[in-house]
């Protein structure tokens, strides 16, 4: 009886729950989700196409907090255990919380276990999404060389080949990780031999002019929190009874701790303490923050997304298997790169995406479809992708059979009037996702799922696309800088050349099988 009617209570919480998720609207501090599609326009690959190439920007996995934030969740700690009060409704668990972090030099700024399961995920996903890697072959895949990511490359590489049993055999299903060098700056870019300003998985690192604006991004963000939080700390402290009042700097740090809670340790108590109304202003303070920060807002962002937008479509023209001409090296089918979050938004601004409205700083866009939402984009393990399909014009009915001949592999697809149909040549397309919702181009839809044709894109993107952008090195007024940043492996500092380029980046093969201990 009384197990029953907590079962009860615990599926109609669910229920709840379902309609509003906290966690879907924390940006981003949001642990991944497939982003919502837009009406009529679903994930899946559009009929009579197959992706042949696809490539990932993708942001690592969930992590523990920043030494910066994990400051402010021991101040609020103190903050609660420095008073004496009484606690009611969603707050009672305060007299007894603690912060998520129990290992300081092990834990804050690197994965969390969450943070290597979506790794691991994505691995798994994109092996049976796209087959495209036959059992026992070698897999590479790119990484900036911060910790975080090289983890999260690693564990998706486990994924990826988790497939079948290799132990034995070390030549083969082994996962090959190129990492290249993290947020250099311009001054310690111009002195590496590779992985240079843009040729690079983090370029707004060395665009100086870039850093000047990404500051509005947190000024945008700190100007519409402030309309919001104080409102929302009077609330709370309606809970409350004692010397312990909350302020808007406790507020900002509280919806924190529902995201990073529930990476931690799967605690969902602080997601409870807001109304929707408050989450949707939390969501949207870092909306702007990426928005104005790393995204269309930012006038120095499609430069620095564009150079992997071009090597990308060069890739896709070369086709599967291919080279760029003059390339020393062949990127698989599927080309993985993993990064951060202020990467994402340049490659959104890059394709002209999401620029549509202008995001207002003190009022909430109340739009349902709304474009820019970071925890689209830039949720946990968020990622951009382009994939190349290859689509026959008119799909053909299989209504009337398909006929297989003894000893030939495949068939042919009978017509109504009883005659084998002709298949007609296939056409390449290219289609953008984030968080796995596609992303129709405004100017180029006209394709199968509102694809656009392979031969457009690459108009596009080596014309208006190359002219918005402009060019790296002069755009972010590096003209007269000279070192082997600019004349080396990297090329000249305009262009990503790691992933056609042998030895642009530090190569290390990821371990599948136990160590032995030495
Ligand atoms: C709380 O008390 C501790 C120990 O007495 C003290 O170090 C700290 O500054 C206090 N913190 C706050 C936020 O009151
Ligand atoms: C709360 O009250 C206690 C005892 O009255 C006092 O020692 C403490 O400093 C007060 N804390 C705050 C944060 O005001
Ligand atoms: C696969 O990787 C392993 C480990 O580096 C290597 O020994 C083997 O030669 C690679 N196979 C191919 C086909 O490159
Ligand atoms: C780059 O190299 C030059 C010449 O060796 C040196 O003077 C400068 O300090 C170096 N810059 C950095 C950021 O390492
Ligand atoms: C953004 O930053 C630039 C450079 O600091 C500044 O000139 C500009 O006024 C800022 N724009 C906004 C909207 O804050
Ligand atoms: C929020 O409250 C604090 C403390 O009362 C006050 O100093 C601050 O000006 C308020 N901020 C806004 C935007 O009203
Ligand atoms: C690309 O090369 C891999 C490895 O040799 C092979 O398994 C795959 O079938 C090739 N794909 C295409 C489209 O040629
Ligand atoms: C390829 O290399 C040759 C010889 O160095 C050069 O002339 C040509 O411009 C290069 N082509 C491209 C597309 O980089
Ligand atoms: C959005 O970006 C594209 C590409 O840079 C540009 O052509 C377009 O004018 C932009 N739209 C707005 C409204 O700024
Ligand atoms: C049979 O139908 C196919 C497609 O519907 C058409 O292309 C073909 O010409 C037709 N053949 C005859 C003999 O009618
Ligand atoms: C590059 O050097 C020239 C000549 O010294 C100078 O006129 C120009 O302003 C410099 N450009 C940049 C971006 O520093
Ligand atoms: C590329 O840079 C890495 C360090 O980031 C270095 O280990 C490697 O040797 C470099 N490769 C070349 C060809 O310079």
């Amino acid at each position: 009886m009384i197990a029953s009617s907590i079962a009860l209570i615990v599926l109609s919480a669910s229920a709840v729950q379902a309609a509003f998720d906290p966690l879907k609207h924390s940006g981003n501090a949001s642990p991944y989700f497939d982003a919502p599609t837009l009406p009529g326009l679903g994930p899946e690959t559009p009929a009579g196409c197959v992706v042949d190439q696809a490539a990932y920007f993708v942001r690592h996995g969930s992590r523990y907090p920043e030494p910066g934030s994990f400051t402010g969740w021991e101040e609020l700690f103190w903050k609660i255990q420095n008073a004496s009060f009484i606690a009611r409704g969603p707050l009672v668990f305060f007299p007894s919380w603690v912060p998520p972090v129990n290992n300081i030099d092990h834990e804050p700024l690197f994965l969390s276990s969450t943070g290597a399961q979506e790794a691991f995920n994505l691995g798994v996903e994109l092996r049976k999404r796209y087959a495209f890697t036959a059992g026992g072959e070698n897999f590479t895949a790119w990484s900036a060389g911060e910790q975080r990511v090289v983890d999260t490359t690693t564990y998706f590489l486990r994924g990826y080949l988790s497939d079948g049993n290799y132990l034995s055999d070390p030549s083969l299903n082994r996962g090959h990780l190129i990492i290249l060098p993290d947020s250099l700056t311009a001054d310690q870019a111009l002195n590496a031999t590779n992985g240079t300003f843009a040729d690079s998985l983090t370029p707004s690192a060395s665009c100086p002019p870039y850093a000047v604006f990404s500051n509005n991004g947190s000024i945008a963000a700190s100007t519409f929190r402030a309309t919001y939080q104080n409102r929302t700390a009077a609330r709370i402290n309606t809970f409350l009874q004692g010397n312990l009042t909350f302020d808007a700097t406790d507020v900002g740090v509280m919806q924190d701790l529902c995201g990073f809670g529930f990476e931690i340790g799967g605690d969902k108590r602080f997601c409870d303490i807001f109304t929707d109304e408050e989450w949707l202003d939390y969501e949207y303070a870092a909306d702007l923050n990426y928005y104005y920060g790393s995204g269309p807002g930012n006038p120095f962002s499609a430069v620095t997304g564009y150079p992997w937008i071009k090597a990308i479509v060069d890739l896709f023209e070369a086709g599967p298997n291919h080279s760029v001409t003059n390339g020393t090296l062949t990127p698989p089918p599927l080309i993985m790169g993993f990064s951060h979050d202020n990467n994402l938004p340049p490659l959104i601004s890059a394709l002209g995406l999401w620029n549509d409205t202008v995001l207002s700083l003190t009022q909430r866009d109340r739009h349902p479809l709304r474009q820019f939402r970071s925890g689209h984009l830039v949720a946990f393990r968020g990622y951009l992708a382009l994939e190349r399909l290859s689509c026959t014009p008119q799909p053909i009915s299989t209504d009337n059979g398909v006929f297989h001949q003894i000893g030939v592999l495949g068939g042919s697809i009978i017509s109504s009037n009883g005659t084998f149909a002709t298949t007609s040549v296939p056409q390449s397309y290219v289609r953008v996702r984030a968080d796995n919702a596609p992303i129709p181009l405004p100017s180029c839809s006209s394709g199968p799922g509102q694809t656009c044709s392979l031969a457009q894109f690459v108009e596009m993107v080596n014309g208006p696309l190359a002219n918005a952008a402009g060019d790296f090195i002069a755009v972010c007024g590096l003209a007269n800088v000279t070192g082997p940043g600019v004349s080396g492996i990297s090329g000249n500092g305009s262009s990503v050349r790691f992933l056609t380029t042998k030895g642009d980046g530090t190569e290390i093969i990821v371990g599948l099988n136990p160590t032995t201990p030495s």
